[in-house]
């Protein structure tokens, strides 16, 4: 592990004029941890990111560095670099020359230019290319060359906006794994911004939900997806989507479509609404699991290894069903189901999640 520093964000606010885009934000990051800030489009992760950057001003709140003050630094003295969505690369130069020109710029002695590209080159397996232009590149060879401008300057933190969204779904995906690659070959502390939640999901150490310029959830993947705070996290990651069903609470654990499914204690108030959410991988066909119910399939998408089946509840309510068994593949009409009670969420009706 080399060049790892930790970063902190205090109460983090970015106004445009009277427009509040950021809220506050608060966040720790450790050394060499690979962060990712994922949320729907406009919800303040490009602003949050650029303000990390020092390309936007701050305006209220304060930013760390390996334990430093840079909330009024300049960019380049931030010991940051950043690789954009359009990669930007001078058409002019090679591919050698693009990796150097910042260094150059920066007066930086000819053999150790020459040094860290080559190393660069190495790691992201562009060396034969070097002299290429890039014109005469793929558009994921493109984004390697602009992650190698980013590597060359040997930053403390790497901050990444949306670098893959450029890049068709074969090369996204392969892409990706070159970004995890090389966060383990580094070590480096990574920022990374997506509204992707699958890049999400692969790359992150830790995801920092945003919605409206406020964070929803901090945690690991694994965290974000079985313990959701809230609806919003919930819908977010995963996919097919978590379904979500109107129900009502009982005694004990609550009514959907006609059926009590106990918990074993009570959520609120008998009869109090609630949302019940179940993902479509977590509901099995067959009545294996203790909460089973019956639904309507209306109609079934066939994908190879799993299907989807578009459903429907005895109160007329819909939801999506991942059924993985290919040894069977199913059509229309009634079947019953059953969900393991342990992997229902349900929430309030103002989204928290309600369960223990
Ligand atoms: N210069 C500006 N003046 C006013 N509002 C702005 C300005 N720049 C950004 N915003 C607003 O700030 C909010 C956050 O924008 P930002 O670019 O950070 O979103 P994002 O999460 O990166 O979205 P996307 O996924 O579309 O890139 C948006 O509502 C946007 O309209
Ligand atoms: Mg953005």
């Amino acid at each position: 592990m080399t060049n790892a520093t930790g970063m902190a964000l205090r109460q983090v606010r970015k106004s445009y004029g009277a427009t509040n885009v950021v809220h506050g934000i608060d966040l720790d990051v450790a050394a060499g941890e690979f962060v990712v800030f994922v949320g729907p489009s406009g919800c303040g992760k490009s602003t949050l990111l650029r303000m990390i950057a020092g390309l936007e001003e701050v305006t209220d709140g304060e930013i760390s560095i390996g334990g430093r003050d840079v909330t009024d630094l300049d960019p380049s003295q931030r010991g940051i670099a950043m690789v954009f969505q359009s990669y930007a690369l001078y058409p002019h130069m090679s591919v050698r020359d693009n990796l150097g020109f910042g260094l150059k710029m920066a007066n930086t002695p000819k053999a150790e230019i020459e040094t860290r590209v080559t190393a660069a080159a190495k790691i992201l397996k562009i060396e034969p290319l070097l002299e290429r232009r890039p014109g005469q590149l793929s558009g994921g060879q493109r984004q390697r060359v602009a992650i190698g401008r980013a590597i060359v300057r040997k930053p403390d933190v790497f901050l990444f906006d949306e670098p893959l969204s450029n890049l068709d779904a074969e090369l996204r995906v392969s892409m990706r794994i070159e970004i995890a690659r090389l966060h383990k070959e580094l070590g480096n502390t990574m920022i990374y911004v997506t509204h992707d939640q699958t890049e999400a999901m692969t790359l992150a150490d830790k995801i920092v939900v945003l919605r409206d310029g406020r964070i929803e959830q901090v945690g690991t993947p694994r965290e974000v997806y079985e313990h959701p705070d809230n609806i919003f996290v919930a819908g977010f990651i995963g996919s097919p989507k978590m379904n979500f069903l109107a129900g009502v609470a009982a005694n004990d654990g609550f009514d959907l479509a006609g059926k009590t499914f106990p918990l074993g204690y009570s959520l609120a108030e008998p009869g109090t609404p609630v949302t019940v959410g179940i993902r479509p991988e977590h509901i099995e066909v067959g009545p294996s699991g203790a909460a089973t119910f019956s639904v309507e399939v209306d109609f079934s998408e066939y994908l190879g290894g799993t299907q989807y089946l578009y459903a429907t509840l005895a109160d007329g309510q819909s939801l999506v069903i991942e059924h993985r068994e290919n040894t069977e593949i199913l059509g229309d009409g009634s079947i019953t189901v059953s969900c393991d009670p342990g992997r229902i969420e349900v929430f309030s009706a103002t989204g928290r999640r309600m369960r223990r």
